[in-house]
């Protein structure tokens, strides 16, 4: 069985918690795409649900294959958001923005009653931190900005690789003008923590770590889907 194979079986499950009226987040990336893809052809079914994109890229798709979409401030607060991750722990803490659309994702997914988790098995980790953490930051005084993420990982004896995102030769833009900073730490040990400390410093927009705010996971494995649901 292939990953895509794998991505799509969870986000066809995933579409189970979809239900008539729902106002939905709609994540970006591969496996989010599957999702978006199997939404669609119900809403051409007559399935009637209004959703909020996470990127320009899913924008475009949704609105490509049809689907309603409205905004965070017509309805701030959203049923169910769907999204795709780079890798999850048994906590449900998650590392996202691999496809550089964590500000977005996070925004979205902490506006939403729930969020759900759809991902093929190789994203699963008994501790985050094999993927490169993304941090967002304003371009404006990246060199200090940079410094100081690096004293925050020194601070909680954290041995960092840091490096500038680049795309075609040029420094990575996000949607919403920043770079990205990927940080390969090896172990998060606290993932919340660290969101927290990295995020009190000026300049940095957002970090990639989710914690706390996913409530369900499908895996997509050669034996089927499983599902992880949070206790609340
Ligand atoms: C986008 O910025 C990311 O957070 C994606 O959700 C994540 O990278 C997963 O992408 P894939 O589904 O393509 O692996």
């Amino acid at each position: 069985m292939t990953a895509d194979n794998m991505k799509k079986a969870a986000a066809l499950e995933a579409l189970k918690l979809v239900k008539p009226g729902m106002k939905l987040g709609l994540g970006t990336g591969s496996t989010a795409n599957f999702f978006i893809e199997a939404l669609a052809a119900k809403v051409k079914k007559g399935l009637d649900v209004k959703c909020v994109p996470t990127s320009k890229a899913t924008r475009d798709l949704a609105e490509k294959l049809g689907i309603p979409l409205t905004t965070l401030d017509a309805h701030p607060h959203l049923d169910l958001t769907i999204d795709g991750t780079d890798e999850f722990d048994a906590d449900f803490n998650l590392i996202k923005g691999g496809g550089g659309a964590l500000l977005l994702e996070k925004i979205v997914a902490s506006s939403s009653a729930y969020m759900a988790v759809i991902a093929d098995e190789s994203k699963k980790v008994k501790t985050l931190g094999k993927f490169p953490l993304p941090v967002e930051v304003i371009p404006f005084g990246i060199k200090a900005t940079a410094w100081k993420i690096e004293r925050a990982f020194k601070f909680l004896k954290m041995e960092s690789k840091m490096t500038l995102r680049v795309k075609d030769g040029k420094p990575f833009r996000t949607d919403g003008g920043h770079a990205i900073i990927d940080c390969a730490l090896g172990e998060i040990k606290e993932p919340q923590r660290l969101d927290n400390l990295l995020n009190s410093i000026p300049g940095v927009v957002d970090t990639g770590l989710f914690a706390g705010i996913c409530g369900i996971v499908f895996v997509g494995t050669p034996k089927g889907v499983k599902e992880f649901k949070r206790k609340k």
